[in-house]
């Protein structure tokens, strides 16, 4: 913001005088010796602070206050009052001046007041400009953290944007994972081609086929038409397939054709179809944990994580709560027009302890209840108290150690079974030696 000044004052002397002071502070000053000239002025630059006097020829000072009030609201205005007229400035000051200073004047505490208006009109150009941001950029949504976690994934997400290398996002629900997948594509050269999603939770297995693959005409009772497949929509582009843990067998031998070959038909065709695809799949689910439901084939696992990415759990990297919950807080209340400001530190704190099982996500939601419940500018504890008693359970959890939790299960089972040791060591698949030691150090005589 350039510091600029426009000084107002039908006393020349005080004009000359004020304009030494403040251009040797490297202050561009403009001076008018009336309102209209003063208005004059206003028209035709814009200047982020006013300084006038009240008793003017003409037109005074509140009047010029009021026109500069209504007319750019963005310029602050500071009156000037000789002694005896404090009452003048205080009404000036409920007219909306951001401050007033008394004849005669002492230059050190004009200039502390004035830099204190410049400081104030800055960090408000500030918000305005990252709000406007914000709005803007609100479709195409970046990556934040300055966590030396989340610095990892955006280096990652460098180096494998340029290479065709299929990708393996994993994580938790909502760490950040269809973000991490749209950057790298935005930052491949695919990226004038398409980016296309496919939910592979959301759909039953057949329609997740057709999906994916597209069908010809005739290919069962409702195909009266030719269908292209995702991957067909993806040529040249990137597909992504989401949430890949929840595909059937079926789907995945035929998904791992497509990795191996490059090449598939359509469903009830015959043609062979080779498409130029960037594949990249995510899941939250551990793909080769053997307890699985549905069993994820070991080499279609391999071919999809040729480059694994995995983005961490918030609670991981706490550090980048603040930056987030701001970036959160200035896009929603932009978003939603509600006059919230910011957020005070207690609240930030507040933040990071909690541990947030839904991730960004979930703080991404808490803040959008926080800004549209808001009673004030500025969000406190008391605007997240919604989110407390989950703190304190966590809290709780964090201090249990996991002796406690086996004196309290040893403690249980031996109190459903009436004290009979052998029946709880049985349950708790442990020797009867075992058992007793534990009952021993644990002090669980029955
Ligand atoms: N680092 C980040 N910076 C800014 N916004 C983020 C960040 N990480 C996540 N988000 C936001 O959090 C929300 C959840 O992110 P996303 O949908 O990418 O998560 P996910 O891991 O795919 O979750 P799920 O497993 O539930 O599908 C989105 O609104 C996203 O824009
Ligand atoms: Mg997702």
């Amino acid at each position: 913001m350039e510091r600029k000044i426009l000084l107002v004052d039908d006393e020349e002397d005080i004009l000359l005088t004020m304009q030494g002071v403040l251009r040797k502070k490297g202050y561009r000053v403009t001076t008018a010796l009336n309102g209209r000239e003063a208005l004059d002025c206003l028209a035709r630059e814009s200047f982020p602070l006013v300084i006038t006097d009240l008793r003017m020829p003409q037109m005074s000072g509140e009047e010029l206050l009021q026109q500069v009030r209504s007319l750019w609201p963005r310029t602050a205005v500071m009156v000037l009052t000789g002694y005896g007229s404090v009452e003048s400035a205080v009404e000036a000051m409920r007219q909306g001046a951001v401050d007033y200073l008394t004849k005669p004047f002492d230059p050190e505490e004009i200039l502390l007041r004035i830099e204190r208006v410049f400081r104030e009109q800055e960090r408000e150009e500030e918000n305005r400009r990252l709000r406007e941001q914000l709005a803007r950029e609100a479709g195409k949504r970046v990556i934040l953290g300055e966590s030396p976690q989340i610095k990892q994934v955006l280096e990652l997400i460098d180096k494998v944007a340029s290479t065709d290398s299929t990708v393996l996002i994993t994580g938790e629900s909502g760490v950040g994972k269809e973000l991490v997948a749209s950057a790298i594509h935005r930052k491949s050269p695919r990226r004038h081609r398409p980016f296309i999603k496919v939910s592979c939770a959301a759909l039953p297995e057949n329609l997740l086929e057709v999906e994916l693959f597209g069908h010809e005409k005739g290919a069962y009772t409702d195909a009266y038409e030719q269908r292209p497949g995702r991957f067909e929509l993806a040529d040249r582009g990137t597909l992504f397939l989401d949430e890949i843990g929840d595909i059937s067998p079926s789907v995945q031998v035929k998904l791992l054709r497509v990795l191996q070959e490059r090449e598939f038909e359509r469903i009830g065709g015959t043609q062979t179809l080779r498409v130029d695809v960037r594949i990249i799949a995510a899941t939250n689910q551990n793909l080769l944990d053997p307890n699985r439901a549905v069993p994820f084939r070991e080499d279609l696992y391999y071919r999809l994580n040729v480059i694994p990415i995995f983005v961490p759990p918030l609670r991981e990297r706490k550090g980048d709560i603040p930056l987030l919950a701001e970036a959160f807080l200035q896009r929603i209340a932009a978003e939603t027009n509600r006059p919230v400001k910011g957020i005070t530190e207690e609240a930030l704190t507040l933040l990071q302890k909690y541990p947030w099982p839904g991730n960004v996500r979930e703080l991404e939601n808490a803040i959008e209840r926080a800004v549209v419940l808001a009673e004030n500018e500025i969000l406190g504890t008391a605007d997240f108290a919604f989110l407390r008693p989950a703190e304190q359970e966590w809290t709780a959890l964090e201090e249990r150690t996991l002796a406690e939790v086996e004196k309290e299960h040893i403690r249980r089972v031996l109190q459903k079974v009436n004290g009979n040791k052998n029946r709880a060591a049985e349950i708790l698949g442990i020797h009867r030696e075992t058992l007793y030691n534990k009952i021993k150090r644990y002090k669980l005589e029955v």
